[in-house]
């Protein structure tokens, strides 16, 4: 029997589909909001509380998305539909993906202008325009970039046309091959920042930032941060894993390989914050600094390094790579979808969406400049589409698709998916139906 198929692809293997489902999870959010918001939160608690996150909210919930995806072959809305027919229940969970279209335009306009910012610092570092730089220097530089909407503009347009280009020509052999060398040379590039960081005497004071746990610092505002940050750092609660998961061989195992992309997930961005903050505090800087945190640090660190130049370009054309793989899987669930319910053509559909999330970043970086006094909610668009998307419209999705999973469909389907042993199903299940939506509702909850 003709095995059932995606029309807009598949995977080779399964190690492919873990290859690009890491490219989609590791990203921005673990080399550039990481370390900041544990800056911002006071480190260790909020560290704890991430990681508790990922492994009872994340994983399960990743193992949710990835099974449904499979097992009808199709987008986000239809795929739930299709699930959700299969066990007799209503059409309606298809909304879920439509909220998810809607999180990846908005996560997408701020992705794309922070993604400017690490191509235009490649360009600084290439020109050694960053050698030997201050601190102080370094916040200056930084500051003047976001005051000025001509580059951030500039940036912003490149970034979003490399990713329209990928994107439109279908998710290829061509990206699969870069991703494959490419992560493992961040991997690398990342020790070695993170061997010179170890070297500073920072390096003692930054350990203890990130895991001595104190709780009197920790307010349900950073819980709430901590938990949205681990739908956001997985690519969660958006139908975008559940796109990939359309793609990927029947034979895998659901299981296993959602343990191996939330693991890689939580290195890069625990071996991040370890190369960071000791640079942070051997040169007297504000861990709390917000957004700019990696791109003042850095680049004192790299001009102080023996062949700083040469890794600090390096670093950042790889944050660039990463960026841009994440960047991607935020169009696929959109464009996916436009081409099976409208039966456009995959570059109409992705040209369409890219204009309509490139305006939107528009908005975003003028949030630094000719637009800052524009404040939804009391925040610049920027921050708002940020808090938006990653503390409540990520969550929320993901709240519906655990309830969907393991409420609304019959277990003897899920089972049969997500091929892992009985007691794995069982446990998967106990905390798809209880611990996950309940946790996620207590922390809205305490919130308002
Ligand atoms: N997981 C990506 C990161 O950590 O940078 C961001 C992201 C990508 C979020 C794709 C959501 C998504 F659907
Ligand atoms: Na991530």
């Amino acid at each position: 029997m003709q095995e059932k198929q995606s029309i807009h692809g598949s995977w080779a293997s399964r190690w492919i589909f873990i290859l690009a489902a890491t490219g989609s999870a590791v990203g921005l959010g673990n080399i550039w909001k990481f370390p900041y918001i544990t800056g911002e939160n006071g480190g260790g608690a909020f560290v704890l509380v991430y990681l508790i996150c990922i492994a009872f909210v994340g994983i399960p919930i990743m193992i949710a998305e990835v099974y449904v995806g499979r097992r009808a072959r199709q987008s986000p809305i239809n795929a739930l539909e299709t699930v959700a027919e299969e066990s007799g229940s209503s059409k309606s969970w298809g909304l879920i993906g439509l909220m998810g279209m809607l999180a990846g335009v908005f996560i997408f306009s701020f992705y794309s202008v922070v993604a400017g910012w690490v191509l235009q610092y490649i360009q600084l570092m290439a020109s050694g325009a960053l050698n030997g730089i201050s601190a102080e220097e370094a916040g200056n530089t930084f500051n003047g970039l976001l005051g000025n909407p001509g580059t951030l503009l500039l940036w912003h347009t490149a970034f979003s046309i490399m990713v329209i280009f990928v994107v439109a020509a279908g998710v290829n052999a061509g990206i699969e091959r870069a991703t494959r060398v490419m992560m493992p040379a961040l991997f690398v590039i990342l020790l070695v920042l993170l061997g010179y960081a170890m070297s500073t005497d920072g390096f003692g004071q930054a350990w203890s930032f990130m895991f001595d746990f104190d709780f009197s610092k920790l307010s349900w505002d950073a819980v709430l941060v901590a938990m949205g940050h681990s739908f956001f750092t997985l690519s969660l609660g958006m139908g975008t894993i559940m796109a990939y998961g359309s793609y990927m061989p029947k034979k895998a195992s659901i299981g296993s390989t959602v343990l191996s992309i939330a693991a890689l997930d939580t290195i890069v961005a625990l071996i991040t914050g370890l190369a960071i903050f000791p640079i942070i505090f051997s040169n007297g800087m504000d861990p709390a600094a917000g957004p700019g945190l990696m791109f003042i640090s850095l680049p004192v660190a790299f001009g102080q390094m023996a062949g700083g130049q040469f890794f600090g370009f390096l670093f950042f054309v790889l944050v660039g790579v990463a960026a841009w793989t994440s960047a991607i899987s935020l169009m696929e669930p959109t464009v996916a979808h436009l081409v099976e319910r409208f039966g456009w053509g995959r570059t109409k559909a992705t040209v369409t969406l890219g204009v309509l999330v490139w305006a939107l970043g528009i908005a975003c970086l003028g949030s630094f400049n000719f637009m800052s006094d524009f404040h939804i909610f009391g925040k610049n668009t920027f921050d708002f589409l940020d808090y938006l998307t990653a503390n409540i419209m990520l969550p929320l999705g993901g709240i519906f698709i655990a309830v969907f999973a393991a409420w609304a469909v019959k277990a003897k389907y899920a089972k049969e998916e997500i091929q892992v042993s009985d007691t794995a199903f069982a446990l998967w299940r106990f905390v798809t139906r209880f611990i996950a939506p309940v946790a996620v509702a207590i922390v809205f909850v305490l919130n308002l």
